[in-house]
């Protein structure tokens, strides 16, 4: 018999064809967060479970599953929705797709940072708002980029590629803190330098946060660490809304106390926080750090190859749970 699978959303590229080959699979076809009531329900006998970055899987859904559920495999790098301790006691392995997409939010956190600190959005509704009148001095001044310090808020893969790609292109100083320590490659690589995460907020002009979710990035950035920052400062996160106290940094951001921020994700997602759409100096897009043809493709192809690697016998590369097969 083929192993029942059920993919809470459709996914990007032929990846799923490959699947319902193998598989006896059930896609989700609607272009919508599944609820819970229906998670609970429609996993109900299956052995593996393809959700999405934003499903909440818990040890409820888990139990909902039965015993028989082995493997959840997470389309996305960050599996912050996902129990892990739970999966992990009851013997389910947690697989994720990173390295899929370190380049292409590497991207879109650089284009965020040059778009705040240049008031390129800004500028944008001024000008379809027929507000522009001439070319002035004064007019729409923005912060340098070239040469300024970087702060980076995790050195891992994505945190690596905006730093390459600040160093390399624009110069940049590259400070960065991360819960590992230092990194000799970054340090080789671009001069760069581990800091604490006060001395980071102090010292830089941009900070680019790049960490995982978990207890310990929860708020990291609250009213104390944003009071740090420099008021020409801009802020860029791509990784998880929860690092940042969203109400905090839009009290510092309409007090202009800092200069600009630029926000991939946030707390509450699909929800931006009411208080930063008032705010010229806030860049607030919709969760599309990866968005792009040619990443989600090969996003969906890792999260189905570590599901054809599990039922044929094979570790998955991207376990991010290897305990739970003891
Ligand atoms: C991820 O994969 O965790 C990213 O947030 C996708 O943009």
């Amino acid at each position: 018999m083929k192993p029942k699978i059920f993919v809470t959303r459709s996914i990007p590229g032929r990846a799923l064809e490959g699947l319902r080959g193998r598989f006896d699979a059930e896609v989700r076809e609607e272009e919508s967060v599944i609820e819970k009531d229906e998670l609970i329900r429609r996993i109900k006998g299956k052995d593996a479970l393809l959700c999405i970055l934003t499903d909440a899987v818990d040890a409820e859904v888990m139990d909902a599953a039965g015993p028989q559920l082995k493997i959840i495999s997470n389309y996305g790098a960050g599996y912050d929705k996902v129990d892990v301790a739970a999966a992990t006691a009851r013997g389910i392995l947690v697989t994720n797709t990173p390295g899929a997409l370190t380049e292409t939010t590497a991207d879109l956190a650089v284009g965020l940072l040059i778009a705040a600190a240049r008031r390129i959005v800004e500028g944008d509704k001024y000008m379809r708002e027929c507000r522009y009148e001439g070319w002035g001095p004064s007019f729409f001044l923005g912060q340098e980029v070239c040469g300024k310090t970087l702060g980076i808020i995790g050195m891992g893969r994505i945190g690596k590629a905006v730093a390459r790609r600040m160093n390399k292109g624009f110069a940049m100083k590259i400070i960065y803190n991360d819960k590992l320590g230092a990194s000799a490659e970054a340090d080789r690589e671009f001069g760069a330098r581990h800091a604490s995460l006060v001395e980071l907020l102090k010292q830089s002009d941009f900070v680019s946060i790049h960490t995982p979710l978990n207890a310990e990035t929860k708020r990291m950035l609250g009213e104390k660490e944003l009071a740090l920052m420099k008021p020409s400062a801009v802020l860029v996160n791509t990784s998880r809304g929860d690092v940042v106290d969203q109400r905090a940094l839009a009290k510092a951001l309409k007090e202009k106390r800092i200069f600009a921020a630029a926000l991939d994700v946030y707390e509450d997602e699909p929800r931006c926080p009411v208080e930063l759409i008032p705010l010229q100096n806030s860049i607030v897009m919709p969760h599309i750090g990866s968005a792009s043809e040619e990443t989600r493709s090969r996003m969906s192809g890792m999260a189905v190859d570590a599901l054809a690697d599990f039922f044929e016998g094979r570790v998955p590369q991207n376990a991010v749970n290897r305990e739970a097969l003891r």
